[in-house]
């Protein structure tokens, strides 16, 4: 059974109001509750029923649904987290972009593209680079065997309260909280794995 994560910590985060943090929490709360629903279901099901059929593809979305938010909210930071240039994560973002900055541009850009999902950046062992995707939904979109790095909330639930439809005015201020030290993290435990 998954346990949901606490992220209160977050309350305060300069751009994103304690009301928006809070129903975002709830909304996260939703898929892990839905992940362990399923999970129950799914062993009392029957081969071969639509039943069956339909949870396990319900599943995908309910444990991504969970899972990047938890990779989301893990990624932000109450205080200002610079990215470290000279750390792996710098120089992979430069090497696959030319720079730190191009490497953010081309995030956000991968995040406006219309509807709403989610953008990645994966880091790609096999090929050993970094490389941007938008997510449709939850779930659709993800690259096999690649790690997620950095990951940003495209669904309106994650600005339109406090942003309306200004969605580059969420995505600077999310880009203003990432917890870069975070992402270095993975990307260290990706090319350790
Ligand atoms: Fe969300």
């Amino acid at each position: 059974m998954y346990k949901a994560m606490d992220f209160s910590h977050l309350l305060g985060t300069p751009g994103f109001s304690d009301t928006l943090l809070s129903n975002h929490f709830t909304l996260y709360n939703g898929y892990v509750n839905n992940s362990n629903l399923l999970l129950e279901k799914l062993k009392e099901a029957q081969s071969g029923t639509p039943e069956l059929n339909e949870m396990k593809r319900r599943f995908g979305w309910e444990f991504n649904g969970m899972r990047l938010h938890e990779l989301y909210f893990g990624n932000m930071s109450k205080e200002e987290k610079k990215l470290d240039s000279g750390s792996m994560l710098g120089k992979k973002m430069a090497e696959s972009f030319g720079s730190g900055e191009k490497s953010k541009k081309n995030f956000t850009e991968s995040a406006s593209l219309r509807g709403i999902g989610w953008t990645v950046m994966y880091y790609d062992k096999q090929a050993d680079r970094l490389m941007n995707v938008w997510i449709d939904d939850h779930a659709t979109n993800h690259l096999a065997g690649c790690a997620p790095i950095l990951v940003m909330d495209m669904w309106e639930h994650a600005f339109i309260s406090d942003y309306g439809l200004k969605k580059p005015d969420y995505m600077e201020a999310f880009m203003k909280s990432v917890d870069w030290e975070q992402a270095e993290k993975r990307l260290e435990m990706a090319m350790k794995n």
